[in-house]
């Protein structure tokens, strides 16, 4: 029985010597399925999405789940079931949305580079809102839906220059991101997408960063687009909403994110203390909807002693959890039963051929070949980053709901992979 306190959410427990999520002993799963293998509770994201409903509770409010953390079908269905809109950032993401049974109103759309084939068909869906991030956008947008003989809803990502203390590649709203419309120009850009045929100014939008573990930021970038509402509206333009973006943090290792219900506290304290406690709120969480809901299941392949480091290999590798490699991230690992024996210190790696393809540094483990362990946090941002590298098919998914089981991936096999590819003649 190990003592290790696992993050984030109750569902992942150990019951007797088993790791259980929610009904379902883990280990059951990775003989019937095979690993890696992706499983996320139902209940888990249910959860973290009440304490946002919580937070919401008697105000105008919609929460649109930031469908990149965590793009399978059916994980959008437990969302879109439970009321959730979606913010979409590609026309792929549109159709998964849909497919999932969202309308075009349950849809905003974000991100810098939104080709005109994609505002297309989002007008012609009927999308509730463009969040338009630089003014050469805006003339796009409107000359496409002037074409379609519509007016395209947009608000504008503004970029309130606050240091969301994140990870400088998960941080967006600082002066030199690429993301949003500086402060300082944000005034004219209204002007400019209020003066265009195309357009109807529906809203404001921010989103700071990701991964976001203190209030102080939240605080500052609301104060900071209170502002530009105040002279935006004195000029004469109407804001009917405020998007807020995502980016609320969850637990890796020992960080101490707010609760979704006690941020939004503070945050609407601050709305009503301005006078805006009534104006309609639109927010885009992503992580913090799934990230502590779902674990992948791999197994040990060797135990590698050497000279400066010991390695324990394992099936899950780079191209299944791309995090480790691409920001350093910390994910916990654990064994879905105890191990018998002395602990060593390990570098859990994969078998992809890449010095970065490392799942956890200087991890104590009593792992044996054969033996299976849990990557924890694994809900966000792993399955959507996931990758075909070395020709490694993704893994599967699994979704539990009490003792019920839902394969909702298969494994990707070789004929997936290259059904797209031509031999030569
Ligand atoms: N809205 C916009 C406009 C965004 O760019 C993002 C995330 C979100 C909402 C959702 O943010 P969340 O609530 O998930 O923090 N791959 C990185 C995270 C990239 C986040 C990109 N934007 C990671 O694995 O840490």
């Amino acid at each position: 029985m190990t003592a290790t306190p696992l993050p984030g959410s109750p569902q992942l427990h150990y019951r007797g010597d088993a790791l259980f999520l929610e009904e379902v002993a883990l280990a059951d799963l990775a003989r019937r399925y095979g690993t890696p293998l992706f499983v996320y509770s139902r209940a888990a994201m249910l959860s973290a999405l009440a304490a946002y409903q919580r937070g919401f509770a008697g105000r105008k409010a919609r929460i649109h789940y930031a469908l990149k953390a965590n793009s399978s079908l059916a994980v959008l269905q437990v969302f879109a079931r439970a009321g959730c809109g979606f913010d979409i950032v590609s026309g792929g993401e549109l159709e998964r949305a849909l497919a999932a049974g969202a309308k075009g109103p349950d849809i905003i759309f974000s991100g810098v580079g939104k080709t005109r084939r994609e505002m297309r068909r989002a007008l012609e869906v009927g999308i509730r809102c463009f969040n338009v991030e630089s003014e050469p956008e805006l003339e796009v947008l409107s000359a496409v839906a002037t074409e379609l003989g519509v007016r395209a809803p947009v608000s504008l990502r503004v970029n309130p220059d606050v240091d969301p203390k994140t990870h400088p590649y998960i941080s967006t709203g600082l002066k030199g991101n690429k993301f949003g419309i500086a402060h300082q120009d944000a005034q004219r850009a209204y002007r400019h997408a209020a003066a265009l045929p195309g357009l109807r100014v529906v809203g404001i939008d921010c989103h700071i960063g990701s991964q976001i573990t203190q209030v102080a930021p939240y605080l500052d970038a609301l104060d900071r687009v209170l502002d530009l509402v105040d002279a935006i509206e004195q000029a004469g333009i109407p804001l009917a909403h405020i998007d807020f973006g995502g980016g609320l943090g969850i637990v890796y290792h020992g960080e101490e994110p707010p609760a979704a219900d006690a941020l939004w506290q503070q945050l609407l304290a601050r709305l009503d203390a301005r006078g805006y406690g009534g104006r309609e709120l639109l927010i885009e969480p992503g992580r913090s909807l799934v990230g502590n809901a779902g674990v992948c299941l791999t197994e040990v392949l060797y135990l590698k002693p050497g000279e400066q480091k010991n390695f324990c290999i394992v099936d899950a590798a780079m191209n299944d959890l791309p995090r480790p490699a691409m920001y350093e991230a910390y994910h916990q690992i654990v064994p879905l039963r105890p191990q018998a024996g002395p602990a060593a210190t390990y570098d859990v790696v994969g078998p992809v051929c890449e010095s970065g393809d490392w799942i956890g540094r200087d991890r104590a483990l009593a792992a044996r070949p054969g033996d299976w362990l849990a990557v924890l946090s694994a809900g966000a941002y792993c399955m959507s980053m996931a990758s075909n590298y070395n020709t490694r098919g993704r893994a599967a998914e699994v979704l539990v709901n009490g003792a019920e089981v839902h394969l909702i991936r298969e494994r990707e096999d070789f004929a997936d992979q290259v059904r797209r590819e031509k031999l030569l003649p």
